[in-house]
Order: structure tokens, then C-alpha cells, then sequence
């Protein structure tokens, strides 16, 4: 197939910069598309890892300023991988300069900076993607035909956690480099931005809208050492969160994220519980469905767990052979797959911005329902 460049230019080369540039190497390798993404442009603040970062992973050149970045000829795709602080001036000014934009989540650090991205990349008719990339676990994708397919019935309940540990320490500092999300104004919130905005997309995805919400939040550590003013400083996002749902389908929902969950590195499950059959997911175990449906024969019915791997099986005629699992760094692959293929298409894949501006209407009503003690519309 005759293939057109898309040369893309990415900003911020830590955990999600890798992920994004193995999707890109990848992608042609296992997908038949009509464009190839092209290395061109790594941008980060400090020019000597960056240019390590260049020749690791092959990018043709570094700049240290996103605005620079942008303002480039050569580049068709800007792809934010930076913290949440600048996903709204970077993406705004992408899509002026009419680039395409695929920004990691979530897309703001509140719904209004969401909105004013949205604004700007309709207004400027680019291609934009978020990279809500768990919609792309294969078992995910495959939950969402059998929702589409109506095999669970009339749906009664979601349920969604996603727990972590890592900063349970009252010795863990706030703020600078990999400790970002700790400090509210980067990250704007703490875990309903960073963990329970996942769970969201996931949920609206499957399920559809979230109407109203009822929140908790709690800081369990309320003061740490900032490491860039080297001063004891209030904590100011939320350490764990929990909220009740309202679906517009009628269903229920309770979610939960925490970082305080001794034992728990990224325990993101989800289950669905409807009429006829139940779906059960885990990150851990993240090629496997679980599956009960009530209408198999009553003396072997019961919980199947289904080893997705086989090539009718959502993205996996595209790998190996069926019996072998993928993983993680696949769903970035598979995002790009498609980002490219809605190009092609003329139909976007989602999630787009907008998609992404509705999961960040949620967290803000969560957020502002634990400061009410109310009951919140997260519809905007
Ligand atoms: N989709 C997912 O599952 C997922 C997972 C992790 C993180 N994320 C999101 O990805 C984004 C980045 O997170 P991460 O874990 O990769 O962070 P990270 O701390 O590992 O890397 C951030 C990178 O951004 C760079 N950076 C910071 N400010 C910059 C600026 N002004 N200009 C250019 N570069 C800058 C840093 O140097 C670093 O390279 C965040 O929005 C986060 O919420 C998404």
C-alpha cells in the first residue's frame, strides 16, 4: 500500500512519551494503513536527555520549547504526552497552527480547560484523539460488542475501582519530575483526575452517560516537602475518591480510586452486572473475561474465563497466533492503528476531545459533590 508520512512531533519523553513512541514505530508493522507515522520531533525542557531520548528511539531531531515545535512546517501531528498543566496551552496552539492534535489524559486539569480544547480543535477542524487507551484492551473492546450486541440485557449495575500504593509514605515529597501528580496545580486534581477518569471513559464507553454523582474525597497526608520551593506545603489533591452513579440507562454505579491501597500497584477492575449475564475485568489479568451468563444450562452454568486471545477476538488477527497473549504497550499500538484508520476513513476514532470534555465534566462534579455533600449534575 502507498504510504503517506505523518510526521508526528511529541511532547515529553517520560512514561507515556515510550509508550506513544513504541506505538508509532510499531504500528505499521501490524496494521495495513495508509500512512506511516515518522519520528520527526521529540520536544522536552532539558536538551541533553532529550537528545538521548532521540537517538533511543530513533526520532529525527529535539526541540526544548513546544512552541517551536509547533510552529514547524514539517510536523502533521502534535502529540502532548506531558503533564496535565500543559495539555491546554500546547493543545490550543497545535490546533491553531492547524496540526493535529492526540493529547494524553485527562485532556484538562478541569472541565472548563477541557471545553476551551475542545473549542479550539473543532474550530479548526483538526483530527484529535485522547489517549483513553484501556478502551483498547482487547477483553474491554469485546465487552463493549457484547454490551452493543444486547448479551447482558437491560444493564443494573457498573462497578469500577483502581488502586494503588505507592503514596502511602508521609516522607514522599511533592511536585518536580515523577512527582507531579501530587501537586494540584499540575495535576488539578489527584486521584479522580489521574485514576478514577480512566474508570469513567471505561464506564461511559460500555455503558453510556453518567447523569448525577455523589462523591468522597479524602487527603490522608495533608502537608509534604514540595521539591521545588523545598518547603512543607498543603496537599492539595485528593488521595482516595469514591463516588456513587447515576447512569442515564437507570443503571447504578459506585467507583473507587485510591493510592492508598497497601498491596495494589494498578488494580484497575471493572464489572457490569446485567438481565441475562455479568462481565468481570482485571488489569492484572488483563487478556482474560470473565463471563457468567444465566442462560446456559443450569448444572454447568457458571463463571467462564475467557482467554482472549483467539483471532476472532477484537485487534488480535493482528498478532501472534490464538493462544498468545498481548499486553499493555499493545493498546497504544492499537490506538494509533485506529487514530490512522479514522484518518483515512473521514470518521474519527474516539475518544475524541469532545468524548474526553464528558469524562472531565464527571470528575468535576465528583469532586465538587464531596465539597456540597450533594448530589452533582455531571452532565455540565
Ligand atoms: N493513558 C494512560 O494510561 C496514562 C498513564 C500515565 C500517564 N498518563 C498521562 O500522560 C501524561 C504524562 O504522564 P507521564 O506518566 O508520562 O509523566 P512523566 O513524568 O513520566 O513524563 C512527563 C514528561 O513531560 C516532560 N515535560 C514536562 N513539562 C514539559 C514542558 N513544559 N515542555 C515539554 N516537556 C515537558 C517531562 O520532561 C517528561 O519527559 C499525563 O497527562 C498523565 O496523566 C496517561
Amino acid at each position: 500500500m502507498a504510504q503517506q508520512d505523518l510526521r508526528v512531533g511529541l511532547i515529553g519523553y517520560g512514561f507515556m512519551g515510550r509508550t506513544h513512541s513504541n506505538a508509532f514505530r510499531s504500528v505499521n508493522n501490524f496494521f495495513d494503513l495508509d500512512r506511516r507515522p515518522v519520528l520527526a520531533a521529540v520536544c522536552a525542557r532539558n536538551e541533553e536527555r532529550a537528545n538521548a531520548f532521540a537517538a533511543q528511539w530513533g526520532y529525527e531531531s529535539v526541540e526544548t520549547d513546544w512552541r517551536a515545535l509547533i510552529a514547524r512546517d514539517d510536523i502533521d501531528l502534535i502529540d502532548i504526552a506531558s503533564p496535565n498543566d500543559t495539555h491546554h496551552d500546547i493543545a490550543i496552539a497545535a490546533a491553531e497552527a492547524g496540526k493535529m492534535v492526540m493529547c494524553e489524559k485527562p485532556l484538562g486539569r478541569n472541565a472548563a480547560e477541557s471545553g476551551a480544547m475542545v473549542d479550539a480543535v473543532e474550530k479548526a477542524g483538526v483530527a484529535n484523539m485522547v489517549w483513553y487507551n484501556y478502551r483498547r484492551v482487547p477483553a474491554v473492546t469485546l465487552a463493549k460488542q457484547l454490551i452493543d450486541e444486547g448479551k447482558l440485557g437491560r444493564i443494573f449495575h457498573y462497578r469500577a475501582k483502581f488502586l494503588q500504593d505507592w503514596t502511602i509514605s508521609a516522607d514522599l515529597p511533592q511536585g518536580g519530575e515523577g512527582l507531579w501528580r501530587l501537586d494540584v496545580d499540575v495535576a488539578g486534581s489527584g486521584v479522580t483526575g489521574d485514576l478514577l477518569a480512566h474508570c469513567i471513559d471505561t464506564a461511559m464507553w460500555l455503558n453510556g452517560g453518567i447523569d448525577s454523582v455523589s462523591g468522597l474525597t479524602e487527603t490522608f497526608v495533608k502537608e509534604r516537602m514540595h521539591n521545588l520551593t523545598g518547603q512543607v506545603q498543603k496537599v492539595g489533591i485528593d488521595d482516595a475518591s469514591l463516588f456513587l452513579a447515576k447512569f442515564a440507562n437507570g443503571s447504578l454505579a459506585t467507583f473507587e480510586a485510591t493510592r492508598y491501597a497497601r498491596g495494589h500497584k494498578a488494580l484497575y477492575t471493572l464489572e457490569i452486572n446485567g438481565e441475562h449475564a455479568s462481565i468481570f475485568w482485571d488489569l492484572h489479568d488483563l487478556h482474560r473475561l470473565e463471563y457468567f451468563d444465566h442462560r446456559d444450562e443450569g448444572q454447568t452454568r457458571g463463571w467462564r474465563s475467557v482467554h482472549i486471545t483467539d483471532g476472532d477476538h477484537p485487534y488480535m488477527d493482528h498478532w501472534w497466533v490464538p493462544g498468545l497473549q498481548i499486553g499493555y504497550e499493545h493498546t497504544f499500538i492499537h490506538q494509533a492503528a485506529d487514530f490512522i484508520e479514522g484518518l483515512s476513513s473521514g470518521t474519527p476514532a474516539a475518544p475524541t476531545f469532545r468524548d474526553a470534555l464528558a469524562t472531565d465534566l464527571v470528575t468535576d462534579a465528583v469532586l465538587r459533590s464531596a465539597q456540597s455533600g450533594q448530589w452533582e449534575n455531571a452532565t455540565g
